[in-house]
């Protein structure tokens, strides 16, 4: 096991650095694909801060209910663009007029991926496309793609789990979801060299959670926010398998900084980054964490689904080395803030999620 980074480590330095690290975005003009969603959203507010001027391009129909206006993005100042990232005409129009591009919009659930494997399609791999086509068409500085730890998918074969996942190891997609982020990282490289005019970040994800995270009905992913919820409600916990599988949960805030500095730190140019916090985190001891704030909460053990693996966490230097970032919010402190704004925002509570039996 190799020695695991501490978040007590990022010390005060780091941060003023950050800050005045951000400060290169001043008055810059960013746009942001999928920027209504969850860390959408969270990225535009740090842009804001930084003082870019920030647009966003999304359908802003991932989420029923309240889902989006929960995130808030519609009630800043950041200009709304609401339309889809294949047509050419409108990306076209917003990258003429930026400096810099985040594309974060994609049909972003892996269980719905495998429900529609043609939205995804449309959305993860025409969608992009578009973005490039209309990057190379009108270059910008830089464009950042979000990309995700799917690609790494159960590790290398033959070597069990957890696993540490390195950038340059082979990669296994194993659900559509997570092969349409492969495709979009190879096509950014392939597209975006140095005859289009503008440069490329790739950065993969791991977890992402925190407030104000709500899932999406029918999908399993976002571990923190479920059980949450199932606590919330008073049902129980469930833990396939025990709860053994780890992930590397990374806190919303967090991603929102470090994709904010993947559009300006020199050394990101053409790189390919892992954003998480290098620390593996169960199912289990997520459910420890959320249980005493429901005095009552119960944890069931269900069974193990087949092929369900047992995860893996990031290997972080890179992002140390050439971002000059590290994660700063534990998963204590992650889960302790999402469950406050979770008590303290009644309205949060999904009513599909309500309405379902336990047993569904
Ligand atoms: N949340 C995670 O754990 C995680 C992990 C790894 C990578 N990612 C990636 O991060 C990015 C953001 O994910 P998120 O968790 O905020 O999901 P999200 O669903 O909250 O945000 C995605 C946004 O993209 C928009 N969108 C989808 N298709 C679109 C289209 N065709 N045109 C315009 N807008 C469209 C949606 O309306 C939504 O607002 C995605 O690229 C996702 O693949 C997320």
């Amino acid at each position: 096991m190799p020695v695991l980074p501490s978040m007590s480590d990022k010390a005060a330095t780091t941060e003023e650095t950050v800050r005045s690290r951000l400060d290169k975005l001043r008055d810059a003009r960013v746009v942001v694909t999928g920027g209504g969603g969850l860390v959408g959203s969270r990225l535009v507010a740090v842009l804001r801060r930084s003082g870019a001027a920030v647009t966003v391009l999304d359908r802003m129909d991932a989420y029923p209910e309240r889902g989006h206006e929960i995130f808030g993005v519609a009630r800043g100042d950041a200009r709304m663009v609401i339309g889809d990232v294949r047509d050419a005409d409108t990306v076209g129009a917003l990258l003429r007029e930026a400096d810099f591009v985040v594309h974060a919009a994609a049909y972003a659930d892996v269980a719905a991926c495998t429900r529609r494997p043609d939205i995804a399609f449309r959305a993860n791999v025409e969608g992009t496309q578009v973005v490039l086509e209309q990057a190379a068409k009108y270059p910008v500085r830089r464009l950042v793609l979000v990309s995700s730890a799917s690609v790494y998918g159960d590790g290398v074969p033959g070597t069990g789990g957890p696993q540490v996942f390195h950038e340059d190891q082979p990669l296994f997609p194993v659900s559509v979801y997570a092969n349409s982020k492969l495709w979009a990282e190879h096509q950014t490289r392939l597209m975006l060299n140095a005859a289009s005019g503008t440069e490329y970040a790739v950065v993969r994800y791991f977890s992402v959670y925190g407030e104000p995270q709500i899932p999406k009905p029918g999908s399993h992913s976002w571990m923190v926010p479920w059980l949450s919820l199932q606590a919330r409600l008073g049902r129980p916990m469930r833990l396939n398998g025990g709860g053994v599988q780890v992930r590397d949960l990374v806190h919303v805030d967090d991603i929102a900084e470090a994709t904010a500095l993947a559009l300006t730190e020199e050394q990101m140019a053409a790189q390919t980054v892992n954003i998480g916090t290098g620390i593996p985190t169960s199912v289990r001891e997520v459910a420890d964490l959320i249980a005493p704030y429901f005095p009552g909460a119960r944890r069931i053990v269900t069974p193990r689904p087949e092929g369900d693996p047992l995860g893996g966490y990031a290997s972080t230097e890179r992002a140390r080395e050439l971002l000059r970032w590290q994660a700063g919010i534990s998963v204590r402190e992650g889960v302790d803030r999402y469950v406050k704004w979770l008590l303290a925002t009644p309205d949060a509570m999904p009513r599909w999620l309500s309405d379902m039996t336990d047993q569904e």
